[in-house]
This record gives structure tokens, sequence and C-alpha cells, in this order.
């Protein structure tokens, strides 16, 4: 695999591209390839098997459009898939967990609350990876039912996310818990509203940042850092409108973003 090949991306939707602007900020040299399946979103209300067979189909996607590594920038898929693709594929992954264990070592309170999607929380990685790192910790989990839909259709003023978001935190601030997880890559975008809601000393955590160091450490475990100085190709692909990744990446002028059937 070359060097000069993209890191492709996929997520069920939008909401990876908080994990890409992470990974192009520290690897602003990298060409990068970005399937939005928002066509089959939201994953986290999918059987495992639904989840699996997505998580393939956008693999193979990538590899036939030459990825040279890929990250799974969606929770969901990450929890249900992300074993599987790594036993049928010669090519690094790189997932998205949530960010558990630094929630659980920086909690004062002893109490966390994480943020999911169904499929992630009811997941067989995502107990194994509670279970490992809360075990003096009580984690408040709440399903965030509702959520990706109306990030998907870009409804940032739908008053309804405010309802939705004021109903899913009520109970983590009722157990005082101190960090608020996110547990879904779309919730990210959801940052400026929940701080809005949150008191003060509960901090949010998400795993964007730890997702691109890992990319940049694999990268250069397998020698795969673009070398050549010219400006990188930075492509998105939706399997429907474009328009809410308009709306994302709108401060970014040097992106292609178009639409195409996967
Ligand atoms: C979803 O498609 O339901 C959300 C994706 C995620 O878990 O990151």
């Amino acid at each position: 695999m070359k060097a000069d090949n993209p890191i492709g991306i996929f997520d069920s939707g939008v909401g990876g591209t908080s994990i890409w602007k992470e990974i192009h900020q520290l690897l602003p040299n990298e060409h990068t390839l970005y399937l939005a399946d928002s066509k089959n979103a939201p994953y986290g209300n999918r059987s495992a098997e639904e989840i699996s067979a997505l998580s393939v189909k956008n693999t193979e996607k990538l590899l036939e459009m030459g990825a040279k590594i890929i990250v799974v920038a969606c929770n969901t898929a990450t929890t249900n898939a992300i074993s599987l693709l790594r036993k049928n594929y010669d090519i690094p992954f790189i997932g998205i967990e949530p960010a558990i264990k630094p929630a659980a070592l920086q909690s004062k309170t002893g109490k966390i609350g994480i943020l999911a999607t169904r499929g992630t929380l009811s997941s067989a990685l995502f107990s194994q990876t509670s279970d490992t790192f809360t075990k003096d910790i009580s984690v408040v989990e709440v399903i965030g039912e509702g959520l990706v839909p109306l990030i998907e259709n870009g409804d940032f003023d739908n008053p309804e996310l405010d309802k939705l978001l004021q109903k899913y935190i009520k109970p983590m601030i009722a157990a005082n818990v101190d960090y608020l997880v996110l547990g879904c890559s779309h919730y990210p975008y959801l940052i400026p509203k929940l701080s809005k809601i949150l008191p003060e000393h509960i901090k949010i955590i998400d795993s964007g940042i730890a997702v691109a160091k890992q990319t940049k450490f694999l990268l250069e475990k397998h020698d795969l850092i673009r070398k050549e100085i010219s400006t990188p190709k930075l492509q998105f692909y939706s399997n429907t409108g474009i328009g809410t990744l308009k709306y994302l990446l709108g401060e970014f002028d040097n992106i292609e973003i178009e639409t195409m059937d996967f």
C-alpha cells in the first residue's frame, strides 16, 4: 500500500466529520476520503448483523477507492464490527470507542455519565470496556434516541434537540456525575448546546483527538505517512444529499463534497 494513498474514513453519516477535523488538524498533509452512509443512518438502532454488513460494505468501497488505512469514525460501527473488519481485511483499522477510561480515572465524584446509541451501549465491546475501567465507579448510561436524525438533517435550531438534551442530561445531573462521555461521533456537534445545559463542574469528554493520535501512530508504524509535499485531496461522499456535510465543513474551502451511490 502506497503512502501517497488516502486515509479512508467512514461513518453512518455526517457525525464522523468531527473525527475527520481532528485527523486533518494533526495530519494536514494526508489525502483523506470520507464516506457518509447517511442513507442507512442511524446505525444505532440496527442489529449487530446489519451494522457489520454495512461496515463491510463501506470498507469494500474505501478499499476499492485506494484507502491505505481505515478509520471507523462511528462508535456504533466500531463497537459492533471492528473485530470482524480486522479479521477479514489485511489493512490497519482505527476505531472510536467512548472515552470511558479517562473519565473514570479523572472523576472525583466517582460517577460518570455516558450518552451513546442503543447499538453502542448494548454491544459486547462496550460492556467489556466499561467493566474493565469502571469497577469502582458508577456509570449513568443514557441512549441518545432521536439525536442522530436531527443532526443528519442539519436541524440544529430545532427546539426538539434542546428538549431531548435536557431530558438525557437530567438523570446525569441528578446522579452527581462530574464527567459526560460523548459516545457517538455525531454528538461533538452538540457541545455548544450541552455547555449551556450542563452545570460548570461537569466536563465533556469525546474521543476525537485520541483517534487522530492513534491514526498518526499507526501510519508511522506501517511507514504510511505521506511524504510528498503538495496540496492534499480532501474528498467527501454522501449517498444522500450533501447539504449537512457542506454546513458542517463550511470552514474548509479546499475540499470536495459529492454524492455517490455506495
Ligand atoms: C448512529 O448512526 O446511530 C450513530 C453513529 C455513532 O454511534 O457514532
